[in-house]
């Protein structure tokens, strides 16, 4: 039996990859403008990171890591998730010395052990930022600002921006009993899964994907309605900002996101036209994570898109990007001392700056036009002993049909023109 990539893994093969150089082009752009600056944390980390800062009782600390046990005896996971890692790289390289907020951003892959279906991987990528040391809404709306602008700068539509708060552990801690009394009454009706949960963690209830759980999570009392004035204030400042701005937005009640790090802000950017996986994009508040990672009480903000879901989106709604097609000359050749010369010229045409392509298999020249055409060339040229011996060939441009004939000592020169 031949090899297979694991389940729920991809390949990004060109010309898609291209695609994905571009978009992620793109995003960097505009997370420049944002004064975002790139931080690259290792693919694994110590298992004790997500496990106390995601949460013990989430799907992804619970079900779905990547754990093992290295040589030297240590719980290592491969990354879930950004946010954890940036936190206790900020902590660690004491950054909250530096002037406050810091902004990052991130790229790269995430691994999950999820049941894998369309937009869900088991290996998937996310871009994210995060905002650290300052508990300012202003930044809230920033940060959504920024992840609808990075699809607005792509040309998605149709998106649609939930919000909500989901308070401090102050608030959070009254509002977490009289959630806990009321799905007491319906313990038969949730899950197993569920029936646990609502002793260690009776928020993660409400984002159980069990039908009967989802129906008991349809009356529940919720958090919006037991926010303290503190986390309230902040809240309407939040959506005070956006109204300003004149960004759409929902709130909705029900948004409590899958990790258990977040406080007050709450959002989730989704595009309908994805099916069930149909968030784009999710984030929030996250005060008390540095606090739990590294005893500092340092606020924070983001959101990661994934991008997986972002391209899936592109294609839906039929963006063509503008991704490079083709080469700019191809360089046919007839004989050995013409295939040494063509050697020189390309490593000279690439150094100025031009795609350029040779045979490398011995090819007829008749076969060396057919791989040109199939690489999409703008140019070719014909190398043989003749052009050698008087120093001068014919360049054709393959989509006009027109021939110069250039001096060969001043190829570089004509084809940079
Ligand atoms: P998350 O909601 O778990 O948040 O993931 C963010 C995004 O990653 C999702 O909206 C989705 O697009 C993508 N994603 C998640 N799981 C998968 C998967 N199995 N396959 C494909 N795509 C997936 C976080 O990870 C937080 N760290 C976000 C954040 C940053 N909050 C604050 N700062």
């Amino acid at each position: 039996m031949s090899l297979k990539a694991p389940r729920g893994t991809n390949d990004i093969l060109p010309p898609l990859s291209l695609k994905w150089q571009y978009v992620e082009e793109k995003i960097r752009e505009l997370l420049r403008v944002y004064n975002y600056e790139e931080i690259r944390t290792p693919i694994f980390e110590y298992t004790e990171l997500f496990q106390r800062g995601i949460g013990e009782t989430t799907d992804i600390v619970e079900k779905e890591m990547y754990t093992f046990t290295d040589k030297g005896g240590r719980s290592i996971t491969l990354r879930p998730e950004g946010t954890a890692p940036v936190v206790r790289s900020f902590l660690e390289n004491k950054l909250y010395g530096e002037a406050q907020p810091r902004k990052f951003f991130y790229i790269g892959p995430m691994f999950r052990y999820e049941r894998p279906q369309a937009g869900r991987f088991r290996q998937f990528h996310q871009l994210g930022v995060e905002a650290l040391g300052s508990n300012d809404p202003a930044l809230d709306a920033e940060v959504i600002l920024l992840g609808l602008n990075i699809l607005e700068k792509l040309g998605l539509t149709d998106l649609e921006t939930y919000i909500n708060s989901i308070g401090c552990p102050k608030c959070r801690a009254d509002y977490l009993e009289v959630l806990k009394g009321y799905l007491q009454e319906h313990r038969e009706e949730l899950c197993r899964d569920c029936q646990t949960r609502l002793e260690r963690n009776p928020l993660r209830v409400l984002d159980c994907k069990n039908e009967s759980c989802s129906r008991v999570v349809l009356e529940a009392p919720l958090i919006i309605d037991y926010l303290c004035d503190e986390c309230d204030e902040h809240f309407n400042q939040v959506k005070d900002y956006l109204d300003y701005l004149e960004v759409k937005y929902q709130v909705d009640p029900t948004l409590v996101r899958g990790l258990d790090y977040y406080t007050n802000t709450a959002f989730e950017i989704k595009y309908r036209g994805l099916g069930a996986q149909d968030t784009i994009f999710g984030g929030g508040r996250y005060n008390g994570l540095a606090e739990e990672i590294g005893k500092k009480d340092i606020p924070g903000i983001g959101f990661a898109i994934g991008l997986e879901r972002l391209m899936i989106t592109l294609e839906e709604q039929g963006i063509e990007l503008p991704v490079e097609k083709g080469i700019d000359l191809y360089i046919t050749t007839i004989g050995d001392r013409a295939k040494r010369a063509a050697f020189k010229y390309i490593y000279h045409l690439r150094k100025a700056g031009l795609k350029t392509e040779m045979d490398y298999l011995d090819r007829s020249v008749r076969s060396q036009m057919k791989a040109a055409d199939r690489m999409n060339a703008t140019y070719t040229i014909i190398l043989g002993e003749d052009e050698l011996d008087k120093g001068v060939a014919t360049i054709r441009n393959m989509k006009s049909g027109e021939e110069v004939e250039i001096k060969l000592d001043k190829l570089v020169e004509h084809m940079s023109m």
